[in-house]
């Protein structure tokens, strides 16, 4: 597609077209779940329609379909992250178990007491609690760069931890989940580097808006799940280069990870195998392909122009609507707005405006310390993907009217 046109794409995605509660389904939690487009949905059903085999393991041809299927998703993936080599890529069942693998098979045999684990004050709980889990087990130190009152984390906080010493881990989200803040994740990568720590990047609400190049980022892991890029629940990747992941024992033992297997002894697989025990989610890594190559048929250009122009004209409407409190305002923010009515709670404002057909999503977000920073207990949050229009916003602003006006 040269040209950015929105009807079109609209059509690919199937859940647009349904009305909810009598009205038209304005979809606004995209940072939750993304909606699939045609391609996806067929991808998945043909690998069960016909292609219903298990991967490496048969030589009949519905498992070498799935074969090529799952190990073409893999190719797929590191082009589109930037990465020298497939084996780097790890598919898992989603961003939580790509962190977790990396605080359980990097982290914990490395970790001990005296080193410390950094953060920032923005992280979703899958990028906080892993590492809780792993200083509890090692007697390493969880440290946090803080954020600041635009939910930004400056880089001098970054770096005033590292310069205390004994950072051997640097974790943090390229995108905030919770506020929509981009995380100058380059910069932070180089300074984990020049103070000889691991870099870990939670990139799950990055990729729906944009291709991060992992080699140009300079990071040693990028995760990030399937679901939110397009793709069917239940896949995610890890990224780790190749070197530091290559030094990692496996995270779980079973079938495909191994070389040999005796009562005695067994020796393990090459990577990506290595980390991939049992079997995985042929049907969904598939349908993360399908994903991949809609997704290649964008003019991403102007895929990012419309995201942008839409995120602004939101964000003016709501920084417009009296009695609305903005939450988290950093200069470089994308897809996601969070926001807080002084006259109704989020669960109040969640349930009203789906009366109205607009989904939102409203809590913490898996990110209590942001909520604690902003003094709130919960926000409403709208986030948005490349299918949005303005007549979304509309509705939006129009249902968040109506809340307004039952409240006060
Ligand atoms: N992490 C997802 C969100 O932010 C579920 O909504």
């Amino acid at each position: 597609m040269s040209d950015f046109d929105i009807e079109a794409i609209r059509a690919e995605f199937p859940a647009l077209h349904q009305e909810v509660r009598g009205k038209k389904l304005v979809y606004l939690d995209s940072a939750a779940t993304a909606l699939k487009p045609k391609a996806v949905i067929e991808a998945v059903s043909q690998v069960y329609e016909r292609d219903c085999g298990n991967i490496h393991r048969a030589v009949h041809l519905p498992s070498q379909r799935a074969t090529q299927g799952y190990e073409g998703t893999r190719k797929q993936v590191q082009a589109f992250l930037g990465a020298e080599k497939s084996s780097e890529i790890i598919f898992t069942s989603g961003t939580t178990q790509s962190i977790n693998m990396v605080a359980q098979c990097y982290g914990r045999p490395r970790l001990s007491a005296g080193d410390k684990v950094l953060i920032t004050g923005l992280e979703h709980h899958s990028n906080i609690v892993p590492w809780q889990m792993v200083c509890e087990q090692t007697g390493a130190e969880l440290v946090v760069a803080h954020i600041d009152d635009n939910g930004e984390v400056p880089l001098e906080r970054i770096e005033q931890h590292l310069k205390a010493g004994g950072v051997r881990i640097v974790a943090f989200a390229h995108v905030s989940n919770a506020l929509g803040s981009v995380l100058p994740a380059k910069e932070i990568c180089a300074l984990a580097k020049s103070h000889d720590a691991i870099s870990v990047i939670d990139g799950a609400q990055a990729v729906p808006h944009m291709a991060p190049n992992v080699t140009d980022l300079g990071c040693d892991f990028y995760a990030f799940s399937g679901h939110k890029l397009y793709a069917p629940t239940g896949t995610g990747v890890l990224y780790g280069r190749f070197d530091v992941m290559n030094a990692m024992s496996p995270y779980q033992g079973g079938g495909d990870m191994i070389r040999s297997v005796t009562f005695e002894k067994t020796t393990y697989a090459e990577l990506p195998n290595r980390l991939e025990a049992g079997t995985p989610n042929i049907a969904g890594v598939i349908g993360m392909g399908a994903a991949l190559s809609y997704l290649q048929t964008l003019d991403w250009a102007a895929v990012q122009a419309h995201e942008e122009e839409l995120f602004r004209y939101a964000d003016e409407a709501l920084r417009e609507f009296k009695g609305l409190r903005r939450i988290g305002t950093a200069k470089h923010s994308m897809g996601v707005l969070s926001f807080f009515l002084d006259c109704a709670h989020p669960h109040d404002i969640g349930t009203i405006v789906d009366t109205e057909g607009v989904a939102l999503r409203t809590g913490h977000h898996c990110a209590q310390p942001v909520m604690k920073a902003f003094g709130v207990p919960a926000t409403a949050r709208a986030s948005l993907a490349f299918y949005n229009n303005r007549a979304d916003i509309d509705a939006l602003i129009s249902s968040v009217r109506t809340v307004q006006e039952m409240f006060s």
